[in-house]
């Protein structure tokens, strides 16, 4: 056995050989370089799945003790990263809408399909249907994939149930899968759209929200979400349920203006919400709101990849100083994907984006949206030990060398998922 030095660290976890270790630290000073902070040839430590060591791959001997049965990682010169945080997913769903894609490729668009009752409520139809079983084996797949392509946290969305027993279905199934991996943050969006039952009385479906549903559900969900958008809620409407989840105790997110400029990106910064998503319709008047709010502003390219709408402007969000987080919005309508890496290509040749901002918006940007930031989205000492080694030594191919899963090993809580 080796001697044990005093100072040196008990470790159940041990990366060694990390070409470039990318900390995405919020203030990365010397060795750290650039704006990930880069630590050049470094390693990395943990302790019942918390970070407690980053160094230099020369000093693992003289810092840290392994215990036993630790588990140990070669990163052979590649890339580390901190996991992706994908904080915007409708993971719980069943059926998909392949039709309504090529449909929408002959001209018919996403706002007239919901309008006729199909779109969302299509999805609505077939989960209501679905047992709580079946939804959880398709969740649990959806979850392994994207796992695979590096995501070590997502936030998961009810929102196709829009009836108390089938929001607390999908709640429930959402709870079910919350022992991981990847670790779920769960939203209740109950109000995701009026069912075809409310239709003629819209009101008492926000009744229905606010007095029942949101009660209920508030043991287990973190957030709320409404869809406010013509054709979803309007902002008067979102307003009330989202000040209604307020008193519950949750904390709020908006899918904002995303179709046109619905008055969700000023309800978000006038309610505090921790995010605002989408955003695709917004002025400088809402950016400057959202700024002074600390709203985090997230940024969904995969709706405008598969919607054929115009990118939303990350570069112009970025200057005016808002706080980004880029997720996958993995729903079968406007983004049917389960990749960080696709959506990260698309942010940076058509969002506006630099390599290393779009990789700090799906990490660190990520947690913040999720207000997880103390614990996950970046590699620092006392933080969660959730990170990916990738299959280069360079993340500039991240976003360039696509179509492929660049993700080699995937860690979360310290302990090797994939
Ligand atoms: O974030 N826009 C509203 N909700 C989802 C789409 C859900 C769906 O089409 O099934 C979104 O784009
Ligand atoms: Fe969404």
């Amino acid at each position: 056995m080796k001697p044990t030095h005093k100072t040196m660290l008990e470790a159940d976890f041990l990366l060694t050989n990390a070409g470039r270790l990318a900390t995405v630290a919020e203030h990365p000073a010397p060795p750290l370089e650039g704006p990930l902070g880069v630590l050049r040839n470094g390693a990395l430590a943990a302790r019942n799945g918390r970070i407690v060591w980053i160094g230099a791959q020369d000093e693992v001997a003289q810092a840290v003790n392994l215990v036993a049965d630790a588990q140990r990682l070669d990163a052979a010169n590649a890339l580390v990263l901190p996991g992706f945080v994908d904080s915007h997913t409708h993971l719980v769903f069943a059926g998909h809408r392949a039709g309504e894609f090529h449909e929408r490729l002959r001209g018919a668009t996403y706002a007239e399909l919901l309008a006729q009752g199909r779109g969302i409520l299509t999805t609505v139809g077939a989960t209501r249907a679905a047992s709580a079983a079946d939804l959880e084996t398709s969740a649990r797949q959806r979850m392994a994939r994207c796992l695979a392509h590096g995501a070590t946290t997502l936030e998961a969305k009810s929102g196709y149930g829009l009836n108390l027993a089938d929001e607390l279905k999908c709640l429930q199934v959402i709870a079910a899968l919350r022992d991981g991996p990847p670790r779920l943050a769960s939203t209740c969006m109950a109000a995701h759209a009026i069912p075809p039952e409310y239709r003629a009385d819209r009101a008492a479906y926000v009744r229905l929200v606010c007095d029942e549903i949101l009660p209920a559900a508030r043991p287990l969900a973190d957030f709320c979400d409404v869809f406010c958008e013509s054709g979803a809620f309007d902002a008067a409407e979102s307003r009330t349920i989202l000040e209604r989840a307020r008193d519950l105790g949750y904390k709020l997110k908006l899918h904002a203006n995303q179709l046109g400029h619905s008055g969700g990106a000023t309800l978000a910064a006038e309610l505090n919400a921790v995010s605002a998503d989408h955003l695709d319709f917004i002025t400088d008047a809402d950016r400057a709101a959202l700024r002074s709010a600390g709203v985090v502003a997230t940024l969904l390219p995969g709706c405008a990849y598969t919607l054929r709408h115009a990118y939303p402007d990350g570069r112009r969000w970025l200057d005016a100083g808002l706080n980004i987080a880029l997720a996958t919005d993995l729903n079968p309508g406007s983004s049917y994907t389960e990749n960080m890496q696709f959506v990260i290509g698309l942010a940076i040749p058509f969002c506006g984006l630099t390599v290393a901002e779009a990789l700090r918006a799906a990490t660190r940007g990520g947690a913040q949206a999720l207000q997880l930031d103390t614990e996950i989205g970046s590699l620092e000492v006392g933080k969660r030990c959730d990170l990916t080694i990738w299959d280069t030594t360079d993340e500039h191919e991240i976003g360039y060398h696509v179509g492929v899963n660049l993700v080699k090993r995937v860690v979360v809580d310290g302990a090797v998922a994939l």
